[in-house]
């Protein structure tokens, strides 16, 4: 029997992902179907992103990152890429007094040089006017790819043995993950992509080894509330053993290793 459809009071508060990412995908589908320009499937998958920080940040989930630009989307279609790069900031113009209003705190990561000055100097602004906040942490990856995002942090670190003030020895997993796009983040504990694609499309590779995995059917622009709490939902009925037994997690080993309870 399927379980029972989830609403926002099967959720157990104390369970949530500390940081959920999202592959928005599907928007270009979403339009095809209905006869809309592709533009029109965009639209309508800024209007999903709007509701999903709402929900996520009114939950108290600590992180969220968004896929909304990856460094492969470069070669679309230049009128496509123009329009997209105008949605966003627009986008980011309309929310920044709800961002601050809420305490969200705006973070971009990505090869962001690549962006047209006019956007760069727009996520400039929306970070430093959201910096104070204090509550979630909203990441939009831009002009990002999973693999870039790996090989800069090993020249940086490369630089810096190079210079002699680290030594290779002293490069672990921490010192490794402070180089990346993400330092500072979480990983992420959740990551979401809709559109029935069932692959990472070089996202987060490195931040998302334990990550839980939610592959939904439907199109980004369809993924609203409702779809977001069925995921958030699934997520709380796994079993999250980070490689240790069952009974390895249930003496309390696994919290002692993470530093919190396991979620
Ligand atoms: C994937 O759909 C989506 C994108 C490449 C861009 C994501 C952009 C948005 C959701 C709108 C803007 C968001 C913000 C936060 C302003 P697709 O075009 O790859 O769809 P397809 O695979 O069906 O063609």
């Amino acid at each position: 029997m399927k379980p029972l459809p989830p609403s926002p009071l099967t959720l157990d508060p104390a369970r949530l992902p500390r940081h959920v990412a999202i592959i928005m995908d599907g928007n270009g589908r979403w339009a095809k179907q209905r006869g809309y320009p592709r533009m029109r499937g965009h639209a309508a998958g800024a209007e999903s992103a709007r509701a999903v920080i709402r929900e996520a940040r009114r939950l108290g989930i600590g992180y969220l990152t968004l896929f909304a630009f990856s460094e492969e989307n470069w070669q679309r279609p230049a009128r496509e890429i123009r329009t997209l790069m105008a949605l966003l900031k627009r986008y980011l113009r309309q929310e920044l007094r709800e961002m601050q209003e809420h305490g969200i705190v705006f973070n971009a990561i990505g090869n962001l040089a690549r962006l047209p000055a006019d956007v760069q100097e727009e996520l400039r602004r929306t970070r430093e006017a959201t910096q104070n906040g204090s509550g979630m942490v909203l990441t939009l990856a831009l002009s990002y790819g999973g693999r870039s995002d790996i090989l800069q942090a090993v020249q940086t670190l490369a630089r810096e043995v190079q210079a002699g003030r680290l030594s290779p020895d002293e490069i672990d997993a921490a010192r490794f993950a402070g180089a990346l796009y993400t330092a500072g983040l979480p990983d992420p504990d959740l990551v979401i992509r809709t559109s029935g694609e069932y692959r990472l499309s070089n996202f987060l590779l490195w931040q998302s080894a334990y990550a839980e995995l939610y592959f939904t059917p439907t199109y980004w622009p369809d993924f609203r509330e409702e779809e977001f709490h069925r995921a958030l939902w699934d997520y709380q009925r796994r079993d999250r053993r980070f490689g240790l037994t069952q009974e390895q997690v249930e003496s309390g080993l696994l919290a002692r290793l993470l530093g919190a309870p396991p979620r």
